[in-house]
């Protein structure tokens, strides 16, 4: 992935209601700060646009230096509710000020209230959740649990199928399940009992058929009765990519006859991310287990893995733990959050803009056909897949200038994602408003017509200049 090079670069004056550019980006004063995080972190933890966050306001983010963006990240997908929405900042500040910042497994009353104001959101089947702080944990949650279950059924029932292209997280585990192989090259030693097949996109799989599934595990030598589990992320993370939902009910009764867990990762697609509470909701077909992070807590470090009690409770006490699950500061914040996604009908909110942003997307596909090869997604999350002309290559390169290009004018993603580096991610908080989201595909639009046709130059203001006021809080 190109980095973003820490010199400053005149850009054209922005001010809007929503976004406001005063100075060169990056600006020259955070180059001290992005230095020092450049000579002491490893080099991983620097491919994002250059901007020294000073605080976010529902969905847009401020640096020091009086620069605002429309924030198209959400951190990545976890601010859901809004970024500094006041209702979390006091909910955690209250459970500071008692004086329990941590308790290990010790009983607190967050964790039960969390637990049960999750699984009542939940679908019935899923009675049981257990609380842990990052998504990859859970995903490794989900892999032990059908293991252990497959293995009490029959020794070889341990094979677990996912998806190529997948991405469930960065640890040991997660990485060996995902469908990356760049990712994984550095484990060495695979398991042979993980096995990927095709994920029907309909762009880089355009088979859509469930034989494809069966004829990739045939070719792999796998019986349905070795299988225990079968993960996928509800939409692939990187490209915002569903499969069909005839598909999906066509594995689901696959998994039930062969009594086969299906694992839906949820860590992106959950708590209103593509206009339904949890994303499998799209298809219509039950889950055994479930995985979720990021918008769980619309900000401080929170993950959860839903699944049946009899799933749940392979494990007896002291076995399946972990020291910062269900820290009581990271469940203030996420009830918090559970509240104003509820109060706020946030979801709703989601699948209201979804509606306007994949009509608008759907115009700047038919504009540039030839240069964005897809936009899918659903809800508030979407990507475009750039291509090379002529091919359907992707194009990395031109996906990264349209991110620099929509940075220098106040929208704000992260760097390019998804098959071969060349999604445009747009994942705006779910609070965004109908005015600042045409806003920000206008900019979408000049971005893209400025990298591919340079017609709309850099250097002029992006849109007429309007009231500075923030009117759009909550
Ligand atoms: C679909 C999916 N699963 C799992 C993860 C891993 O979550 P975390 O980074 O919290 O470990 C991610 C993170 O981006 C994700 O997008």
């Amino acid at each position: 992935m190109p980095t973003f090079p820490l010199i400053p670069k005149k850009v054209a004056l922005v001010r809007t209601r929503f976004r406001t550019i005063q100075t060169p980006l990056p600006v020259p004063e955070s180059l001290p700060i992005l230095e020092e995080m450049r000579k002491y972190e490893p080099q991983s933890m620097g491919g994002l646009p250059p901007v020294v966050w000073k605080t976010g306001e529902n969905f847009i983010v401020h640096d020091y230096w009086g620069n605002r963006w429309i924030d198209w990240s959400s951190g990545v997908l976890v601010t859901n509710a809004g970024h500094g929405r006041q209702e979390m900042i006091d909910a955690i500040v209250e459970q500071a000020r008692t004086g329990l910042l941590t308790n290990y497994l010790f009983p607190h009353k967050l964790r039960g209230k969390l637990a049960g104001m999750l699984v009542k959101r939940a679908p019935k089947n899923l009675d049981k959740v257990f609380l842990l702080s990052t998504g990859s944990e859970t995903i490794e949650v989900a892999i032990k649990l059908c293991r252990t279950r497959g293995q009490k059924i029959a020794a070889s029932k341990r094979v677990i199928v996912s998806f190529a292209n997948a991405f469930h997280g960065r640890t040991l585990g997660s990485q060996m399940i995902g469908g990356i192989p760049a990712l994984k090259a550095w484990i060495g030693n695979l398991d042979p009992e993980m096995v990927q097949v095709p994920f029907p996109d309909g762009f880089r799989c355009k088979d859509l058929g469930f034989d494809l599934f069966l004829k990739t595990l045939q070719k792999a030598g796998v019986k349905a009765s070795n299988v225990c589990g079968v993960i996928l992320e509800t939409y692939q993370g990187g490209n915002a990519s569903f499969a069909d939902s005839a598909y999906m009910r066509q594995l689901r009764d696959w998994c039930d006859k062969s009594d086969i867990l299906m694992i839906f990762d949820e860590v992106q697609a959950g708590f209103g991310r593509t206009g339904k509470y949890f994303g499998f909701e799209h298809y219509g077909v039950r889950a055994d287990i479930v995985c979720c992070g990021k918008g769980i807590s619309g900000s401080l470090p929170l993950s959860a893995i839903f699944a049946n009690h009899e799933v749940m409770d392979l494990y007896p006490p002291g076995s399946m733990t972990s020291t910062h699950s269900a820290n009581p500061v990271c469940c203030a914040a996420a009830i918090a959050n559970l509240e104003l996604l509820d109060r706020e009908k946030l979801v709703e909110n989601s699948a209201r803009m979804g509606t306007v942003l994949h009509e608008e997307l759907k115009k700047i596909h038919e504009e540039f056909p030839g240069r964005i090869g897809a936009v899918h997604g659903k809800g508030l999350v979407a990507a475009l897949q750039m291509i090379k002309p002529g091919t359907e290559e992707p194009d990395a390169d031109t996906a990264f200038e349209i991110v620099e290009a929509a940075y220098e004018r106040g929208v704000l993603m992260f760097s390019p994602v998804g098959y071969g580096g060349a999604s445009v991610k747009i994942a705006p908080p779910l609070t965004i408003n109908r005015e600042a989201l045409l806003e920000s595909l206008e900019v979408l639009h000049e971005a893209i017509h400025a990298v591919l046709h340079g017609e709309i130059s850099a250097q002029e203001p992006s849109s007429a200049p309007r009231s500075q006021e923030l009117q759009f809080r909550g």
